[in-house]
């Protein structure tokens, strides 16, 4: 079933994603590429495949629709799944990607440039197929799981969440004592945060960013805004390319390892003054707001990473501003009031995603390991778990680095015994 535009009635624009042969060929040279550099995903499967595992359950997912996405879907189907999925957000799909997965037998309700009222549209259809699982980044699809009376009875067993924000939000319905199946916690394993969230946002902004403006990183001051996992990634990546870096943190902590990292750390009210680049990593609303926009640089340049788009005032720029100009491909110009050009990356959404491909394949192999390991997890010890909120277990955690260490042919050591018999004899 080509799923994209079998049933979209009025929204859908034909002329801007057709399942052509052309895209479906783009997007399969894609998966390929992408497979071929996750062997850690592809042994997880392939050491599960034969007994068909997943054979008469069906997997919902809202994730973004990337080539490394790509590979997970067609895992899951190996494993007998039926498969249906939807974006992570409404401009993060590659549309030959959907494309290809579509020709593939994946229900695929995905394209890019979505309206949010479209985006919403995409998750009902996939919650139409009544999913055994969920595998969400962001929680759109649990919370509309929970909270639309229309799928109040979905005979759901569990669900798995892909990242902080979906992290924050899901916690926030289990304080509720709303939760009504079990979620595993996938962005809290060790082997995806400390990697998908560091160095996987760390390269992929630089990407995104690069695409987007193409200028030199080196010699400009580049404002990160939160130095949690993404922050550090984020940070440590720019002043590998010569950026000289500011942090603005929250967290007093964190604050600290910024200072003790060796970059200057200081309130985004002096900050904005003086950056170049801005990059937004906190998962938090309205960290650079108006008035902080009002005093930024001539040509300073806005983008966000963290999952929603709420991190800086899209809205002022792109709707107060005397004149908007896309001047390259998700690249606005807004012209101020006070006659300065400010910039903003893909619309103040997910500048690795939007203006480039997200993270790298070696990286989301990690990540999708764990959910595919999860979801296995939730399929067996759903009632034991109850509606509760877990992490991710460190028997798959520890599986993940493992693979990934054997994928990457690292060896490491091993306790000897004496140092076995040291340790227990405290
Ligand atoms: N773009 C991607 O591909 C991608 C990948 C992984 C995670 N994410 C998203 O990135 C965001 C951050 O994730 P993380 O894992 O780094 O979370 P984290 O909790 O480790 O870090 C967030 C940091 O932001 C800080 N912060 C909060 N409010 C702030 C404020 N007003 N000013 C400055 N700092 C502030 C917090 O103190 C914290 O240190 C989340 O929304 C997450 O979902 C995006």
């Amino acid at each position: 079933m080509i799923g994209f535009y079998s049933d979209w009635e009025s929204f859908f624009v034909l002329s801007k994603v057709k399942t052509s042969a052309k895209l479906v060929k783009e997007g399969k040279l894609s998966y390929e590429w992408a497979k071929s550099h996750m062997a850690i995903l592809n042994n997880t499967i392939s050491r599960l495949k034969k007994s068909k595992p997943l054979k008469g359950v069906t997997l919902g997912f809202c994730l973004h629709i990337t080539k490394e996405t790509s590979v997970l879907l067609m895992g899951a189907k190996e494993l007998g799944a039926t498969v249906a999925c939807c974006g992570g957000n409404p401009l993060t799909t590659q549309d030959n990607i959907a494309a290809f997965l579509a020709s593939q037998g994946i229900h695929v309700y995905a394209w890019h440039g979505q309206s949010v009222k479209e985006y919403d549209w995409c998750i009902q259809q996939v919650l139409n197929h009544k999913p055994t699982i969920l595998t969400d980044d962001g929680a759109d699809m649990n919370v509309k799981a929970h909270f639309d009376k229309k799928y109040k009875d979905l005979p759901i067993l569990g669900a798995t969440e892909e990242t902080t924000a979906g992290v924050t939000r899901i916690r926030a319905v289990e304080n509720q004592g709303k939760l009504r199946y079990p979620v595993i916690l996938v962005n809290e394993a060790y082997t995806k945060h400390m990697f998908d969230n560091r160095y996987g946002t760390g390269q992929s902004t630089i990407d995104g960013y690069l695409r987007a403006m193409n200028l030199l990183l080196a010699s400009k001051r580049t404002v990160v805004v939160g130095y949690g996992w993404v922050g550090r990634g984020v940070a440590s990546r720019c002043h590998g390319m010569g950026s000289k870096i500011i942090v603005t943190e929250v967290d007093p902590v964190k604050a600290l390892e910024a200072h003790m990292d060796g970059f200057e750390v200081m309130p985004m009210a002096q900050a904005c003054k003086i950056g170049d680049i801005f990059i937004t990593c906190t998962g938090m609303t309205s960290v650079i707001r108006k008035e902080h926009i009002m005093q930024m640089k001539e040509g300073a340049i806005m983008g966000n990473v963290g999952h929603f788009d709420v991190e800086i005032d899209a809205e002022f720029l792109l709707k107060k501003s005397k004149s908007v100009k896309e001047v390259r491909p998700n690249l606005d110009e807004c012209v101020l009031k006070n006659g300065r050009r400010v910039y903003l990356i893909g619309q103040g959404r997910l500048a690795n995603l939007v203006a480039a491909e997200g993270h790298p394949p070696e990286v989301m192999a990690q990540s999708f390991s764990n959910q595919i390991l999860s979801i296995m997890y939730i399929l067996k010890n759903h009632k034991k778990i109850g509606n509760k909120i877990i992490t991710v277990p460190e028997e798959i955690d520890r599986q993940v680095a493992v693979d990934a260490l054997k994928a990457m042919d690292v060896k490491m050591d091993k306790l000897t015994p004496e140092q076995v018999k040291y340790m227990n004899s405290w």
